[in-house]
């Protein structure tokens, strides 16, 4: 398919892997790129000396384009913007705060930015700061989130009716079924987080993936809806959150908090596998998930399922 996203990032399909904290390194995200997709390294549980090897690596495992997911909401943005542009990266995808803070400056160095939103009022701003493409994230992605929760669904077509830019849809889509229908919506290309966090080449340590394989339709909590929204498995780490959630607020809440998460959670979960003391990000689409196959069968069945999903649509209805 050529469309206004394989023509952006001179890709084969307007198909994007998230950037995923502990989860998307160079492996993936070459893998994705050699698939035909657009792979992103996650630099958001990076230090920047460790994205470097990443990006080192990932150029020796493609010769495809990939790019680098920069959260905003660390403070290494900067440098790890730095250090990617520095290595030839060409492609950034920032997320987790204003999409005004480096958007020009990637720009002036001849980077593609795309931005990361959750409402058709951030995606103006988007719009605003001069992106290439907006990611409209809705509220059944995994990872964070956005507070107005805004479902996928509903968010496409308003972010299509406030901007022209290329859109990407977010949150929720893991077969071809669902891209054809945020195609549908008018979205010119799709971000898949979850479906690929369960493929053989993401970092996420195997006793998260085999959790996961076992999830329900209601496996997945938003936590932390005051403070940074995060889209979780329910373990025991999910319930002690809701725990402090109940018992404090104001300051007090956001301290309590900020101490239980400085155990690094996420990466004890998801990196290192512990499910229950672990922070497991995931989204909602998890319970259709029931393999772990390589990236190149997910991309091949995305594909195929998108055409038979397109000739079985009924013409009238
Ligand atoms: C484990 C995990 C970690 C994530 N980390 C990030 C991140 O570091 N930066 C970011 O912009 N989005 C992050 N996300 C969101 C994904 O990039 C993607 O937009 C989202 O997963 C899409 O929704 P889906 O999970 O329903 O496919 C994360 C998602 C997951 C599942």
């Amino acid at each position: 398919m050529t469309n206004k996203i394989t023509e952006l990032f001179k890709i084969e399909h307007p198909i994007i892997q998230g950037g995923m904290v502990w989860v998307s390194g160079a492996k993936l995200a070459a893998a994705v790129s050699n698939a035909g997709g657009l792979g992103l390294i996650g630099a958001g549980s990076m230090k920047p000396d460790l994205l470097r090897q990443h990006i080192l690596k990932a150029q020796s495992l493609t010769t495809k384009p990939f790019g680098v997911n920069v959260p905003l909401l660390y403070d290494k943005a900067q440098e790890q913007i730095d250090c990617a542009l520095e290595l030839g990266v060409k492609i950034f995808f920032t997320s987790a705060g204003s999409p005004k803070k480096f958007t020009q400056y990637l720009k002036d160095k001849n980077a593609i930015v795309a931005h990361v939103t959750s409402s058709p009022e951030l995606a103006l701003k988007c719009s605003d700061a001069g992106v290439d493409a907006i990611v409209a994230e809705g509220f059944e992605a995994g990872g964070h989130n956005g507070r107005e929760e805004i479902t996928t669904l509903t968010l496409i077509p308003q972010v299509k009716k406030v901007t022209k830019v290329p859109l990407i849809a977010a949150g929720g889509i893991a077969s071809g079924a669902s891209i054809l229908a945020a195609m549908a919506l008018g979205a010119d290309g799709v971000q898949l987080g979850t479906r690929f966090l369960m493929t053989t080449e993401s970092s996420a340590h195997d006793n998260f993936k085999k959790l996961l394989l076992t999830s329900l339709p209601h496996s997945t909590q938003i936590m932390m809806r005051k403070t940074v929204p995060v889209r979780l498995f329910a373990n025991t780490f999910a319930s002690e959150i809701k725990s402090i959630e109940e018992q404090f607020t104001g300051s007090e809440l956001t301290e309590k908090l900020n101490t239980h998460l400085g155990k690094y959670r996420a990466k004890m979960g998801m990196l290192d596998g512990d499910l229950e003391a672990g922070e497991l990000e995931v989204g909602q689409i998890i319970s259709s998930i029931k393999d772990i196959p390589s990236v190149e069968s997910v991309m091949k069945e995305l594909l195929s399922d998108y055409q038979k999903t397109l000739s079985q649509l009924p013409h009238t209805i």
